[in-house]
């Protein structure tokens, strides 16, 4: 019996989310149905809208950045069974490939097919009114129930509210990650964050955690300035310049460390300003994403050279999902980690518009749709 349920799907570039029903087959070997509980709303989502990030099919079902409870599980698919609670990862990862056994998860090979909408065979597992549509990160956590592989699910013990325990799905990882594998950040420090949304402010937590001593925050909305300032920046401005200025001003004119781009919408120009902030052999660290098929880095090659600098690209902040899901949520546990302070405001699934509206005007640090 196909499982019948709800979620937001993008019907085309440039299209509003539009709730519909949704039938999905049942889980087969190796996959799971999730009854989810929250999931959070990630900009890059908003990119599948604008056409930043085309997927191969429209429509396409939203969503990586979730958490739910098992609610089926397909044969012979040992270590889940219904009940469970788990944390969806953006990124599957197989554990075998050289990257997964090397400690890098987050580059697996099933990445490939992030963006089809499919499993990695090709085979698709969601209808709409009969017709295939295809899944965000193979996880489409915009739905009421989903299903998935065993690849991008992470099993989590029951007393992590699932509905905090969801960001570390994406924005979390990828922050954190940033800061603290990306940029390796060390103690005494001065880094920037450029963009303080659900990703820029986790960069900001990862940068504490490796001890930086100036944590300068960048964002021209006054709101996300002043919870970067509670969640552990020391400094924030509302631009480039005056965070360049003020890097040099505490580092003998050297300039910052590393500078992370977390811009919702990445520009060239966004890396020149990291790139002119940072001293002598420091790291550009950039994380968030633009136009996937035509943006471009343009900087300055003798500066590159002859000044040692680095550009560090990240994806989920070099963090492995299976190891690292658990171990942010220790953190949480422990009070180390903030994540109840990240979400501004929930949504029901049928406000999903509402809710991005909300992250355009800059309203929230993270959004939340509960189910
Ligand atoms: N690399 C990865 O693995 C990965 C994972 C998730 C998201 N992302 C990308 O990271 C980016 C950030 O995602 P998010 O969900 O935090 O977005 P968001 O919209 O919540 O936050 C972006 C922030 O950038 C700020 N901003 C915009 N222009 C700026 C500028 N010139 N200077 C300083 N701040 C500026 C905005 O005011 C906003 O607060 C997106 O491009 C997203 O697609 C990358
Ligand atoms: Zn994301
Ligand atoms: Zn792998």
């Amino acid at each position: 019996m196909p499982i019948q349920t709800r979620g937001a799907v993008m019907p085309e570039i440039g299209g509003d989310w539009e709730v519909v029903d949704i039938e999905f087959d049942d889980p087969q070997q190796g996959e799971v149905a999730i009854e989810m509980t929250a999931s959070g709303m990630c900009h890059s989502d908003d990119h599948v809208k604008t056409g930043d990030i085309p997927v191969a099919i429209y429509p396409f079902i939203g969503g990586h950045e979730g958490a739910g409870v098992v609610s089926a599980v397909g044969p012979n698919t040992p270590g889940f069974e219904v009940g469970d609670h788990v944390v969806m990862s953006f990124l599957p990862a197989c554990g075998k490939c050289r990257w997964c056994s090397s400690g890098m998860q987050n580059l697996c090979d099933l990445g490939a097919t992030l963006l089809a909408g499919s499993r990695a065979d090709g085979t698709m597992r969601a209808r709409v009114d009969g017709n295939e549509v295809g899944q965000m990160c193979g996880i489409s956590t915009f739905c009421e129930t989903t299903v998935t592989a065993v690849d991008s699910v992470v099993k989590v013990a029951k007393d992590i509210p699932l509905d905090k325990a969801c960001l570390v799905g994406c924005g979390v990882g990828t922050g954190w990650g940033s800061a603290v594998n990306s940029a390796e950040i060390r103690p005494g420090q001065t880094v920037i964050v450029m963009g303080i949304g659900g990703i820029g402010i986790n960069a900001v937590q990862g940068a504490k955690h490796s001890g930086a001593m100036n944590i300068i925050a960048v964002d021209p909305v006054e709101m996300k300035r002043e919870t970067a300032e509670q969640l552990g920046a020391t400094h924030s401005f509302d631009n480039m310049a005056a965070a360049t200025e003020f890097a040099q001003s505490v580092t003998n004119g050297q300039g910052a460390d590393s500078v992370i781009v977390t811009t919702g919408v990445l520009q060239n120009e966004h890396v020149q300003e990291a790139f002119t902030a940072t001293r002598k052999a420091g790291t550009v660290v950039v994380t968030g994403l633009g136009n996937l098929m035509e943006s471009k880095v343009d900087i300055p090659a003798a500066e590159l050279t002859l000044f040692q600098k680095r550009i560090q690209g990240s994806i989920y902040g070099a963090s492995n999902p299976h190891r690292d899901i658990p171990w942010m949520l220790d953190m949480y546990q422990g009070g180390m980690l903030k994540l109840d302070e990240l979400v501004t405001q929930t949504y029901t699934l049928d406000q999903i518009n509402e809710g991005y509206a909300a992250m355009h005007s800059g309203e929230n640090i993270r959004g939340v749709i509960m189910y």
